[in-house]
């Protein structure tokens, strides 16, 4: 078996992304950036769509944005902490941040009460988020009590139909419609960065799981429908198509063009020396002018997801899986001693044959969250693949560790509470 502190190789896991769907594999951005996250260097964020437009933006210093969304309906847990620090990262980057708290979402599809969804929110999500680092400059918003999100998802819903949705989402005819709702609402948080009060088209990055992918598809695929034109390169030319725009807006688009060209009923062919990004970004301009979106298909990256700590899947209903950010750095201590590891039945097992990292919950904590340094991962697991490492060391280390991050973040959540008001919070008060 090939050595791997990463365990990129169970990326294998998700290669059905790749291929069926046409996620690329993140590895290829690692080498166009000077500095990565943490997440990124270690191919947990494994994939991507279109990142080469935000990594070219970070280099550039051009605008882009960063936007996420958590539904408000259970405790905060190491999973959000990731997407927090991903969101916060491209932020430091100088990206224009945005934050979704999902409560339509929750409110349709799991039956939170709006009271609920309010208090989940702030006490649970959004003083994590900022104890972890978001700045003031960000956008946090209720998506029920945004005006803009609203009228964004109404609009959205011109372009889509039921039978596409319940296509994506697996819905039958009896499917609600506020769950419909909910779910074009989260494109309506993807595109909202792209709008005009927030100074328009920009290349866009959704961290999230890989789980959330039909979301990013639907998205994409919607802010393409809401394009007057569509910019596309042919063979040897460069074709602009009108949709639903009248000759003379084309007549008017064919101005701002010299050299070789020709203007058809509903296209624009182009033959001159422009590139496809020059033309792409006249266009756009235009489109705006004339109260376009000209949206420009959101980009997204994909992580991978650490394993519950009692060996199934991490979930909320089971309170030992998951250590949340909320909960007192004694139980989840507990919660690490007991955690199911890769190791072996007996000590002397572990000292022949070595334990398995790829299997432990609590390599994965360290891995995922505690240890910033590489190669101090990279012993424990060269320690651990050849027996000269116990699971008892490697439990209390991630028990020290967490006990004092936790320690820490829960100040920083007071602190995050006494200052909350400096933050744009649309539902809080505005
Ligand atoms: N659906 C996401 C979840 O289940 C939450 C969410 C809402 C979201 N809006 C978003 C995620 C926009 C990414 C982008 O957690
Ligand atoms: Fe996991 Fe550490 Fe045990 Fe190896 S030694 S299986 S990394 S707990």
């Amino acid at each position: 078996m090939k050595l791997d502190p990463w365990g990129s190789s169970r990326i294998e896991d998700y290669s059905k992304l790749f291929d069926e769907f046409g996620i690329k594999p993140f590895e290829q951005i690692l080498g166009m950036l000077p500095d990565v996250h943490r997440l990124m260097r270690r191919q947990i964020i494994f994939g991507h769509r279109d990142y080469e437009r935000i990594a070219d933006a970070i280099l550039s210093r051009e605008p882009f944005a960063v936007m996420s969304g958590f539904m408000p309906s259970g405790k905060v847990h190491l999973g959000a902490k990731m997407v927090m620090e991903e969101i916060i990262w491209h932020q430091e980057m100088g990206g224009d941040a945005f934050v979704a708290i999902a409560d339509m979402e929750a409110h349709a599809v799991r039956g939170v009460s709006w009271h609920e969804c309010e208090k989940i929110g702030v006490e649970e999500y959004i003083l994590s988020l900022i104890a972890l680092g978001f700045e003031p400059e960000g956008h946090i918003y209720f998506q029920s009590r945004s005006k803009t999100i609203q009228d964004l998802t109404f609009e959205l819903g011109c372009e889509v139909n039921f039978t596409e949705l319940a296509a994506i989402y697996g819905l039958g005819s009896e499917a609600r419609i506020s769950h419909l709702t909910s779910v074009l609402t989260q494109s309506a948080d993807i595109l909202q960065p792209q709008l005009e009060i927030f100074g328009g088209p920009k290349p866009t990055v959704i961290p999230v799981g890989a789980d959330q992918d039909p979301h990013i598809r639907l998205a994409r695929d919607v802010s393409n429908r809401m394009r007057m034109f569509l910019v596309e390169e042919r063979d040897g030319y460069i074709s602009i198509r009108g949709k639903d725009v009248d000759k003379k807006a084309l007549e008017d688009l064919n101005t701002f063009f010299d050299g070789r060209k020709r203007l058809y009923e509903a296209h624009l062919d182009l033959y001159g020396d422009y590139t496809l990004d020059e033309v792409e970004r006249i266009v756009r301009d235009f489109e705006v002018a004339r109260g376009g979106y000209g949206f420009i298909p959101p980009a997204s990256t994909y992580h991978r997801f650490m394993t519950g700590l009692t060996g199934g899947k991490m979930s909320s209903s089971i309170p030992e899986s998951f250590i949340a950010l909320t909960e007192s750095p004694e139980s989840a201590s507990e919660k690490v001693m007991r955690a199911k590891t890769g190791g072996r039945v007996t000590l002397k097992e572990q000292r022949e044959l070595g334990g398995i990292p790829e299997d432990c919950t609590v390599y994965d904590l360290l891995l995922f969250h505690l240890i910033e340094d590489d190669r101090e991962v990279e012993e424990i697991y060269a320690e651990c693949r050849s027996g000269r490492r116990s699971c008892g060391e490697c439990k209390k280390l991630a028990a020290e560790l967490i006990s004092a991050f936790l320690r820490e973040h829960q100040e920083r959540r007071d602190d995050a509470r006494s200052k909350l008001r400096e933050f744009d919070i649309v539902g809080l008060w505005a």
